[in-house]
């Protein structure tokens, strides 16, 4: 008798460990000294107070042994270092565009780009801009305005893309408000704070016709390109059969430039870039760049981060990686569905998201349901996510606030760091805590900064 080839269900990481961190397991005791000593905010917890860290995805990856390989072999000239070639190579070899601005991180390269592009009165519109986009746009005095498409804020939809942006409602922007208003189209993708959901190539593509028709730039907030190009990939039939690092290709070829944090899809620790095709911006951007980050063969970046970038935007396409990543994002939504939790469905890519509004009715939003459940999922078992809802957007430029959109909670998925007993355990935790969500209170703000005040605020149980 012969075997038969056998194919098992279980997806396996696919990777060994061979460096270990290890845990510092805690009780709820303490964990509640630390987290009222945070002043409720746990942005402000100390790291080893936490067990599980889903407060990010972004510079929380582990490198793998190539990329610290790299990182050992690398060239620290100031100018022209081999480190930076590689690093420019790869870029370019991924993304296709003619000039790459190296930063420290995403918002430097926003920060770059807005302050060079937009003004007082412009209009930025994009699926859903995240809070560091926003707040570079709005910090030129220009709008940033978000067109999901209404099937992404609708968070029970089981449809495959919904962080595409409204097509009909970008057109009528464009029409509406005058192509002299709009120096450029944004597009994110994955969709972070609409749920990590992705934009399809046919939107991309949808985005680009009309960005070009009315002579505006089209640029992708690249962070989680790798991901996107995954689901684009078993989610959009005639791309079932083409490789990702094509898939993103195209998905650039669409675009005018792009920004990038490579501390999500560049698997690195830190850095990031800008990179465009406009040669008049390109030299704008530069010797901004020399002011703000440094030479523009390393920008914010030692050789070393250059090196770790290189490699790791090639890992990110990695079939086998991305397959077991949206596998166990899947899998933790699995079982949050049996036990009927409101989550953001289908599952993103980089993260799940509890819709806490859903989950929490007793708390209204300007109580912040949100950051309610954060925090009782860190009390009850250490770990730590994070509000995307109505004390991350909810106060506005003339000081008022309102509800948020939404108030989620974010559980985002560190790249190669966790593994599967790790989800079961997360899992078991926001079930208990889902049977005991009476018991969670209201908060109110005591001191926040006018901007970004998340990462800061201090708060008090209500
Ligand atoms: N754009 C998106 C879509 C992001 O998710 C982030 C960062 C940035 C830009 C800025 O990049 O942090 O390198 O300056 N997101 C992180 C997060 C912080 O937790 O989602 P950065």
């Amino acid at each position: 008798m012969q075997l038969t080839e056998f194919f098992p269900k279980t997806i396996i990481e696919p990777f060994r460990i061979r460096s270990v961190e290890p845990i510092r397991f805690s009780t709820m005791t303490t964990r509640k000294q630390a987290l009222k000593k945070a002043g409720y905010n746990p942005f402000l917890l100390h790291a080893d107070d936490v067990i599980i860290d889903l407060l990010t995805d972004s510079g929380t990856g582990a490198m793998s042994s190539r990329q610290w390989a790299g990182m050992i072999a690398s060239d620290e000239s100031y100018a022209g270092s081999s480190s930076f070639y590689r690093f420019l190579s790869a870029v370019k070899d991924i993304t296709g565009f003619k000039h790459v601005i190296p930063t420290h991180q995403g918002r430097a390269a926003e920060h770059i780009l807005f302050s060079n592009i937009a003004k007082e009165g412009d209009i930025i519109p994009n699926n859903s801009h995240f809070d560091t986009t926003r707040a570079h746009v709005e910090n030129q005095g220009a709008v940033a305005r978000d067109l999901v498409s209404p099937s992404g804020l609708d968070f029970a939809a089981l449809l495959p893309f919904k962080g595409n942006i409204d097509l009909d409602a970008l057109l009528a922007l464009v029409e509406g408000e005058g192509r002299e208003r709009i120096p450029a189209i944004m597009l994110t993708v994955t969709n972070n704070s609409g749920g990590g959901q992705p934009v399809s190539m046919a939107n991309i593509r949808g985005v680009s016709k009309i960005a070009r028709t009315n002579g505006i730039p089209f640029y992708l907030d690249a962070c989680r390109f790798a991901e996107n190009a995954w689901f684009i990939k078993s989610r959009e039939k005639e791309y079932a059969d083409v490789a990702i690092i094509d898939i993103a290709r195209e998905m650039f070829g669409y675009a005018d430039g792009c920004t990038m944090s490579a501390k999500k899809d560049g698997m690195s620790n830190i850095g990031g870039f800008l990179a465009l095709n406009d040669d008049v911006l390109a030299a704008r951007c530069r010797s901004m760049e020399i002011l703000t980050e440094g030479f523009p063969t390393y920008g914010g970046m030692a050789g070393y981060d250059m090196e770790a970038v290189a490699c790791g935007l090639y890992e990110a396409m990695d079939e086998d990686y991305l397959h077991y990543r949206i596998r166990s994002i899947e899998y933790l939504g699995e079982k949050l569905i049996a036990a009927g939790i409101p989550i953001v469905r289908p599952t993103g890519g980089h993260a799940l998201y509890i819709n806490a509004r859903a989950m929490l009715p007793h708390i209204p939003p300007l109580k912040y349901p949100g950051w309610s459940l954060q925090n009782g999922l860190y009390l009850l078992g250490g770990i730590r996510g994070v509000e995307i809802g109505t004390v991350m957007f909810g106060l506005q430029p003339d000081g008022t606030e309102k509800p948020a959109a939404q108030d989620l909670v974010r559980l985002a998925f560190p790249r190669r760091v966790y593994t599967q007993s790790h989800v079961d355990y997360i899992a078991e935790i926001v079930i208990n805590l889902h049977e005991q969500r009476d018991a969670l209170p209201g908060y109110r703000i005591i001191e926040q900064t006018p901007v970004l005040r998340h990462f800061t605020a201090r708060l008090v149980p209500v």
